[in-house]
């Protein structure tokens, strides 16, 4: 039996902030972030999107009545909570209308836990092949302004719908984790923004991608010359390149290695115009390439590699499935380019907007144009949403 991927949805803000003009505004070489990061725009969330409103959206492109009647496991993978004990998946289960006897809950472990969400899915769906499992990676990453950070932030989420028999990607059994205790990126619970190691956070990121990758091939006796592909956890799309020069070795044929960097750039073509969304980063890079490649086909082995910073890193794979190309949006560059450009002054303003709460713990605010949900407004400190 065949357990994995069957739908993919995705949404963003509907604002963004382009790279050149935050350049302008810090007084740096904009080249710095279109060739140094490879960073062309960011979406930019006003107050009124939040996990669970990005959440719900990307999953409501993709589920129908039947869906929703069979779904018996909500995950919402996120670093970027909005209760600490709550899970954002309750709220989703909510607002999409999911069958009651359903399990929902909340995962973290920095951008790393959709991959832990992906896989629990699985076994899942293993012990009971009729269920159907939606697993959401949403965040908002925010570093703060001025900050190293800065120029990589971003929001999204991305919705998979994990059953038998997929129609997009199957998931092999050949999953190498590994994990390290460093400090290079982390939020305690009394910052809204973290605290990053930001050169340190790269060498980690590159030396768990070549030593998993190490392991991964010893364990499963196998190297880059089976895959197709290889999508990446995308901070920003140039750490992601230098990954996938890591795995380039001298000995990979030419027509390979040329296959697998034309793979490469459409799967960076998404990131580059919308930065960091933390756990859904590197599900957003498979969309892209799914989305952009010219050349991928039914059977083709794609490799993923998984990093959250703490650090959890990941390398598994999956085979696409014939048909798949039928199962994506045909239009998602244009709804990208239909975002509202922000000043940088709005960007600041609206990016890091805090509610304000008055003695009952009530507040409004300004009517932002959102996807299908917004958060209406905090009632008596609890949050209430509505679908637009
Ligand atoms: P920085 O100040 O942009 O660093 O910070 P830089 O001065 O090294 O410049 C970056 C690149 O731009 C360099 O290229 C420069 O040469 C180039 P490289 O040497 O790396 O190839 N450059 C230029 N290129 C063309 N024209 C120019 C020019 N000037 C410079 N004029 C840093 C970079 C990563 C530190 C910063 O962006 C940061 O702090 N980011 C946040 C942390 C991060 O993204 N870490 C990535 C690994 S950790 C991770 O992936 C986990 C994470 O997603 C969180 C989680 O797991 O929850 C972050």
């Amino acid at each position: 039996m065949s357990i994995g991927i069957d739908k993919i949805g995705f949404a963003t803000a509907k604002y963004q902030l382009k790279m050149a003009d935050l350049a302008a505004a810090r007084d740096t070489d904009p080249n710095k972030y279109s060739v140094g990061l490879m960073l062309d725009s960011l979406s930019i969330a006003p107050i009124t999107e939040d996990i669970v409103t990005l959440g719900a959206a990307a999953a409501d492109q993709i589920l129908t009545k039947e869906d929703k009647a069979t779904i018996d496991m909500v995950i919402v993978a996120t670093e970027s909570s909005i209760d600490q004990s709550k899970a954002a998946a309750i709220f989703i289960h909510g607002l999409l209308g999911i069958q009651p006897f359903a399990r929902s809950l909340e995962m973290k472990e920095a951008c790393y836990s959709a991959t832990a969400a992906l896989n629990y899915a699985k076994l899942h769906v293993t012990a009971k092949p009729h269920s159907k499992v939606l697993v959401i990676a949403s965040d908002i990453a925010k570093y703060g302004l001025r900050t190293s950070g800065e120029p990589t932030q971003g929001a999204g989420a991305v919705a998979m719908l994990v059953t038998s028999q997929p129609r997009i990607l199957a998931l092999n059994d050949d999953n190498m984790a590994q994990t390290r205790d460093v400090m290079d990126f982390w939020r305690p619970n009394y910052s809204n923004t973290p605290f990053v190691q930001g050169m340190f956070s790269t060498k980690q990121y590159l030396d768990c991608l070549k030593t998993t990758w190490a392991e991964y091939q010893q364990r499963y006796d196998t190297n880059l010359k089976d895959f197709a592909a290889f999508c990446f956890h995308i901070p920003y799309p140039k750490l992601a390149s230098k990954g996938l020069n890591k795995l380039l070795d001298k000995s990979l044929p030419d027509a390979k290695r040329e296959q697998i960097q034309q793979n490469f750039e459409a799967s960076i073509h998404y990131s580059r115009q919308i930065g960091n969304i933390y756990t859904g980063s590197l599900y957003l890079s498979f969309l892209s390439l799914l989305e952009n490649a010219k050349t991928l086909k039914a059977g083709d082995k794609i490799g993923f590699f998984s990093y959250g910073s703490g650090a959890v890193s990941e390398i598994f794979s999956g085979q696409l499935v014939a048909g798949f190309e039928n199962r994506l949006e045909k239009n998602r560059q244009a709804q990208l380019e239909q975002r509202q450009t922000l000043s940088v002054a709005d960007y600041e303003k609206i990016f890091f907007e805090e509610a304000q709460l008055d003695d009952q713990g009530n507040a409004e605010f300004d009517g932002y144009d959102t996807h299908s949900f917004t958060l209406d407004r905090i009632d008596q400190h609890q949050r209430l949403y509505k679908r637009n």
